[in-house]
């Protein structure tokens, strides 16, 4: 059925054998006979040798029954791949993709198995039950998915995917990045995947373009990087989605925030309070934003503006906005800024803005000036008073004429909180401080921390050991705020239950 040259099996299926030196069409594995009646030509004889691509379509009058061929090594031994390298080249030879994409996913499963066993009987490749699944399936994967990351990509435990290239993949499980015994066939079949991945959202990667984000069909954020830019093959960096979010109570069983910590954010969530949140490269900053928005009221309109839609927003009056690269002519593109600005016009109540970047810092902080409570947005920075000069950076940066002191104006009368999350060296992430914005002294914008991590040492395992506690500042500047909320009994009971009594203060 899905032969590249269908009408030519029909007709050879009454022709008899061609001579062993033609080459039939490719087509003919579907149609093949059972492995008893035909044998493979000599030059096929040792399949696991290169050379013999289309070895599965040729069935040539018998010559000498061929020695057993070659057993697989043991899983993804050397001769695993090279065995499903010369299947694989005998089953694209053998199949109309374009006929196949027309099935589902699992019809087409099932064609290609139908395949791919009989070309393995053909060729009479010796293998067990089990390795000869196992090569079906990695070959199903090649074929209709994402070959060698499927397995990866199935898992729920893994944050991050990272390609280097065929031979190397790292993913990061439980904050800790690990190699894997993963690798792709070659180079060409890793970017053959990359392009499948962008051509998904319209794009290509090539060494004109060799450069993409892209999402996978789950939500997974994906980039990817092609020679000559990336040096050794493509690089290939996956975020996967996770399905299902954390939320604080997590967080709290994880120990990245105390129960009494937790409670603090949980009135920052409702109180309506201006928030960022600081952090380093998958420190967990979309997770806590994700966590926050949680404590929203039902009630309120939230617009989310994001580069990929991460945030899984509870609340039934949500719009989800979500920016747009250049397509392959490079028009097109719709910046997060763009988004930022027409959401205002959107009445929103909260607007959030995914990660902030660049200009878009401007219209957040206009946003949270005029009557956008409860706005709140994440960012890269490594500390909260890093955090805010990078604001004021991305607003100069953006081609805002402004004087220093007015932009540092603005960012006090709009910040109300920075949180800060860490992803510490032991794998382990930890809301390291929150702080508030408090106002100016000169020119400079003061702070004051509500509740810190302290780092105490480690154990023998290696586990950074610390504790949360409060500052000691007992009536925060959103007091009002909360009691407005009726949130400050609450608040009160977060601050005053982890304050570590006689002990300095610190931070
Ligand atoms: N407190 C936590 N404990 C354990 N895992 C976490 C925690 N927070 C986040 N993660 C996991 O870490 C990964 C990265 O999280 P997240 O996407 O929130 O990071 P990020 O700081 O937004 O990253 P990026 O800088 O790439 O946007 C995710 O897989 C997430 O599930
Ligand atoms: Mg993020």
């Amino acid at each position: 059925m899905f032969g590249k040259r269908v009408s030519g099996i029909e007709s050879q299926k009454r022709e008899p054998a061609p001579p062993p030196s033609a080459r039939e069409p490719a087509a003919r594995v579907i149609e093949a006979p059972r492995p008893q009646s035909i044998q493979p030509p000599a030059s096929a004889s040792n399949f696991a040798t290169a050379g013999v691509p289309n070895g599965a379509a040729v069935a040539a009058p018998p010559i000498a029954p061929p020695a057993p061929l070659t057993v697989m090594e043991g899983r993804r031994s050397e001769s695993f791949y090279e065995t499903k390298g010369q299947i694989f080249g005998a089953l694209i030879e053998a199949i109309d993709l374009t006929q196949l994409s027309k099935l589902d996913g699992l019809q087409a499963r099932e064609e290609i198995r139908d395949i791919v066993n009989e070309i393995i009987a053909i060729k009479n490749v010796v293998m067990s039950i089990s390795e000869q699944e196992e090569l079906l399936e990695d070959i199903c994967n090649d074929v209709l998915g994402y070959g060698p990351l499927e397995p990866l990509l199935a898992r729920d435990d893994i944050a991050d995917i990272m390609v280097n290239g065929a031979g190397t993949v790292y993913i990061e499980v439980q904050g800790k990045i690990q190699k894997t015994g993963i690798r792709f066939r070659d180079n060409q079949q890793l970017h053959n995947i990359c392009q499948r991945i962008v051509s998904q959202i319209g794009r290509r990667v090539d060494e004109s373009s060799p450069i993409c984000d892209a999402r996978l069909p789950d939500g997974s954020r994906v980039n990817v990087i092609v020679p000559p830019l990336s040096i050794d093959g493509p690089a290939l960096t996956i975020r996967k989605f996770k399905r299902d979010k954390l939320t604080l109570e997590q967080l709290v069983k994880f120990n990245t925030i105390s129960p009494e910590g937790a409670n603090l954010l949980k009135v920052i969530g409702r109180c309506r309070v201006n928030t960022l949140i600081s952090g380093g490269t998958g420190s967990g900053k979309t997770t806590l934003l994700n966590c926050l928005t949680r404590y929203i009221d039902d009630d309120e309109r939230i617009i989310t503006c994001e580069d990929a839609a991460e945030l899984q927003l509870q609340q039934p009056h949500v719009v989800r906005l979500e920016s747009r690269p250049p397509n392959l002519e490079g028009e097109g593109e719709v910046k997060m800024r763009d988004l930022v600005r027409n959401c205002l016009r959107m009445r929103p109540e909260r607007i959030i803005v995914g990660e902030v970047r660049g200009p878009e810092a401007f219209d957040l902080l206009q946003a949270m000036n005029t009557g956008h409570d409860g706005s709140m947005g994440t960012l890269h920075a490594n500390s909260p008073r890093e955090a805010l000069s990078r604001l004021e950076s991305m607003i100069t940066m953006g081609g805002f004429q402004l004087p220093p002191r007015t932009i540092r104006e603005m960012v006090v009368a709009s910040i109300d909180v920075i949180i800060q999350v860490a992803r510490l060296r032991d794998g382990t992430r930890r809301i390291t401080h929150v702080t508030e914005v408090v106002g100016m002294e000169g020119e400079v914008v003061t702070t004051q921390d509500l509740f810190v991590y302290d780092y105490l040492g480690e154990d023998h395992n290696g586990q950074i050991l610390g504790r949360h506690r409060s500052t000691g500042i007992g009536h925060p500047r959103f007091w009002e705020r909360a009691r407005y909320f009726g949130e400050e009994a609450n608040l009160a009971a977060a601050l005053d239950a982890s304050e570590v009594i006689g002990e300095p203060l610190r931070g």
